[in-house]
């Protein structure tokens, strides 16, 4: 009973967002699963040292107690031999859209019993901590969120409020095992970094952090690291590089691509992983790159496609939706220090249009390094920090967004209840400048 009850909230992505596809290498537990927490006994298969054991049976207090049951019930379920050691976590489920009141009454629990004990960042919230206010958020989705924001203060997280936390500070480095939840970061992570974690859940990811590990399953696994399909390309036309990682996701299925002839900047990578984990099932890719990527056994391919230029092309058109839009979004995932430059650089002695309103998003650290270039954005929109268009009430200020962001137009409709329109950043750019 309870295997299937967590097999069943196992098929969620971050924010408590549904996955496209059940994954081979399964997400964690969505936070409607929460109660599944209260029902975990303390039987189980997995070896358990010592001092786990003791974990186990409460001696270190009910909160590490609640997080060791989760994370030995979903290793049980996924056939994990033994728990390893991870150097950190980042949790998602930080914005009241996304995790609504049960979400924050099992944070407020949770954090009355329970603390990490390793470095945790947080996913973006549901607004800007500091301008809610000039972004129209109401007042009592304000009072709902600083209620979250103190649980996570209490559990000791890092404030981060960010989904590119290897921008702002929590970069794992190559062969760490970390138990991340926010789809678009644990993809980079495993390709990029080469750091090992599953697509954890947010309750996972928070439950891992407290007692500083995770069970050895899925991506934690060498042999479940290997590539089973080889993608290459024709050629990709400026910034089209989200799109490739959209259709990517969307043709390999539950196996790890290897992406022959990728040569991609690291913001590249940043928004093709967001991408190809938004429409598919798996959170890592393999790419041969001199002196990047990751070395690999391509023994186990089975398949090998090419994804041709017309196809970019054809979904471009696919996803390209209206032409004119209330908001522009970039920043999805958040914007690095390089793109803020860039982007900067591009409008400085332009114009504004002002057709429509404009969101730059990006964390705090990264807002924090380049005033400068906010100084610039800011005269055509607003540089949002701790948050971004998709976890934000967007819906109840806007009907149409455009973005640059391939992720972002497959949650925009969804969760955003937005008309959604794709462009690559320099027509925005052009868009909202004369
Ligand atoms: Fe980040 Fe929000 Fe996109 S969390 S990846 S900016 S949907």
């Amino acid at each position: 009973m309870r295997r299937k009850a967590l097999e069943i909230a196992s098929n969620s992505g971050s924010n408590g967002m549904l996955d496209r596809a059940t994954p081979k290498v399964p997400t964690g537990p969505l936070l409607t699963s929460i109660s599944l927490l209260y029902e975990t006994s303390i039987s189980h298969t997995m070896h358990l040292t010592a001092a786990e054991e003791r974990i186990l049976a409460g001696e270190e207090g009910p909160g590490r107690q609640k997080a060791i049951q989760l994370t030995v019930a979903l290793g049980d379920i996924y056939g994990a031999k033994r728990l390893i050691p991870i150097t950190s976590a980042q949790v998602s489920g930080a914005s009241f859209k996304t995790i609504g009141d049960a979400g924050i009454r099992f944070l407020e629990d949770f954090s009355k019993t329970a603390r990490v004990s390793v470095r945790a960042s947080v996913n973006p919230l549901g607004l800007d901590l500091r301008r809610w206010k000039v972004m129209g958020v109401e007042r009592d989705f304000h009072s709902k969120q600083e209620r979250i924001v103190e649980a996570y203060d209490r559990l000791g997280a890092e404030p981060l409020y960010s989904c590119t936390p290897y921008l702002a500070g929590n970069r794992p480095r190559k062969g760490q095992h970390i138990a991340w939840a926010e789809s678009s970061a644990t993809v980079f992570a495993n390709s990029f970094l080469g750091a090992k974690t599953n697509r954890e859940g947010g309750p996972s990811a928070l439950a891992a952090a407290i007692i500083g590990k995770t069970a050895e399953y899925g991506l934690h696994l060498e042999e479940n690291r290997k590539p089973g399909v080889q993608i290459a390309f024709e050629s990709i036309p400026d910034g089209m590089v989200p799109l490739a990682g959209y259709l990517v996701g969307k043709i390999a299925g539950k196996r790890i691509p290897y992406l022959k002839g990728l040569k991609l900047t690291s913001d590249e990578h940043k928004a093709f992983g967001a991408a190809m984990a938004a429409t598919g099932a798996v959170s890592m890719y393999v790419f041969s790159e001199p002196g990047k990527g990751t070395k690999t056994d391509t023994k186990e391919i089975e398949e090998c496609l090419r994804i041709s230029t017309s196809e970019l092309e054809k979904c471009a058109d696919d996803l390209r939706g209206g032409d004119s839009w209330d908001l522009v979004a970039i920043g999805c995932p958040h914007c690095s220090a390089v793109e803020l430059r860039s982007m900067a650089r591009f409008l400085k002695g332009r114009k504004p249009s002002k057709q429509s309103d404009v969101w730059f998003c990006t964390s705090r650290k990264v807002y924090a390094r380049c005033p400068r270039e906010v100084a610039v954005l800011s005269e055509y929109g607003k540089v949002l920090c701790d948050t971004c268009m998709v976890v934000a009430p967007v819906e109840k200020m806007y009907k149409t967004t455009a973005s640059d962001s391939a992720k972002a137009m497959v949650y925009l409709p969804t969760l955003g209840k937005q008309k959604a329109s794709f462009r690559p950043t320099k027509t925005l750019l052009e868009a909202i400048s004369r």
